[in-house]
């Protein structure tokens, strides 16, 4: 009892480090996981969340996914030869077209033929796709009051992302395209093109079908996009406005496997359009030749 009794302030003492230890742990936890996750926030901003892959968060669900079961025949294909001398012209000039590219952010309102905006993206959907899945869908915004609420969701959106989400670096490393939250061609371009990557399609079964690389998929499809606007005198501007996605697939009306990727405002440029005065790299800087 004389033995027990003279313990039990040290055990008392003991017991109050390790609880004292344990409470400090798991402060130190909580502070590491907020501090990493804001650090990792912060140093990438333009990584936006609502992009993340819906294939690969529910790869588990395995139950809800089909493999294909298609078979196809293979056929040939014999695509037009050039003579080398016309080769050579064609690389040459179809350089020249798309090095006048440039993303013009003061669009005109003249009309654009319908025709030529399906047959722009006619063009884009035959991009490659991880096993030919298409996971694409372009939604073409002409409607004057959807063009306007698409531009209120975006300059709200990026008001937030200018003054809190992007850092001053970013914004420091904006400034000389002399960009802002105002986005006035949203109004006035005659179309908006709205690309939307589907995470996964679905069989007839109603089982879910996966979209291998479908964003890497759905970039090339853009590019094909620009390439084809940039034949046919049309302009635009890359945009990817940051935490816009969820409110623009619901005012769209698209389904919550598709997530916005890009958002292009196509038209002619306008008289007035300045664009800065950039340079691209030289060949020697963008190629390595082994
Ligand atoms: C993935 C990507 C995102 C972009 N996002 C925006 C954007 O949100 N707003 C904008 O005004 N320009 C945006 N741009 C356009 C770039 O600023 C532009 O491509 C770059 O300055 C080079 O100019 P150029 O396109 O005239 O060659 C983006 C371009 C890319 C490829």
């Amino acid at each position: 009892m004389v033995l027990f009794s003279s313990l039990t302030p040290v055990f008392v003492a003991v017991l109050c480090a390790v609880v004292v230890f344990i409470h400090k742990s798991f402060q130190k936890k909580d502070r590491d996981s907020k501090t990493g996750s804001k650090s990792t926030a912060e140093s990438r901003p333009w990584v936006d969340e609502d992009l993340k892959d819906d294939t690969e968060i529910n790869s588990k669900d395995e139950g809800d996914w089909a493999d294909s079961e298609e078979d196809v025949p293979h056929v040939p294909y014999a695509p037009e030869r050039y003579p080398a001398d016309v080769q050579l012209q064609r690389s040459r000039e179809f350089h020249t077209l798309m090095n006048n590219r440039r993303s013009v952010r003061f669009i005109s309102p003249e009309p654009v033929p319908r025709e030529v905006i399906d047959n722009v993206i006619r063009t884009a959907g035959t991009s490659p796709s991880g096993a030919h899945t298409e996971p694409w869908t372009f939604v073409v915004v002409a409607d004057i009051e959807m063009k306007h609420r698409i531009r209120e969701i975006v300059e709200e959106e990026e008001e937030i992302n200018y003054r809190q989400r992007m850092g001053d670096k970013w914004v420091s490393d904006l400034r000389k395209m002399r960009t802002s939250w105002v986005k006035e061609y949203l109004d006035i371009a005659p179309y908006l093109i709205l690309i939307f990557k589907k995470t996964y399609g679905m069989h007839a079964s109603g089982k879910k079908k996966t979209h291998y690389y479908n964003e890497i998929s759905v970039s090339i499809a853009c590019g094909i996009l620009l390439a084809a606007l940039q034949n046919v005198g049309l302009v635009t501007v890359t945009s990817t406005p940051l935490n816009c996605g969820p409110p623009l697939r619901l005012l769209l009306r698209r389904p919550a496997n598709e997530k916005l990727l890009m958002l292009l405002p196509v038209g002619y440029p306008a008289k007035d359009a300045v664009v800065p005065n950039l340079t691209r790299k030289s060949l020697d800087d963008i190629m390595v030749f082994v």
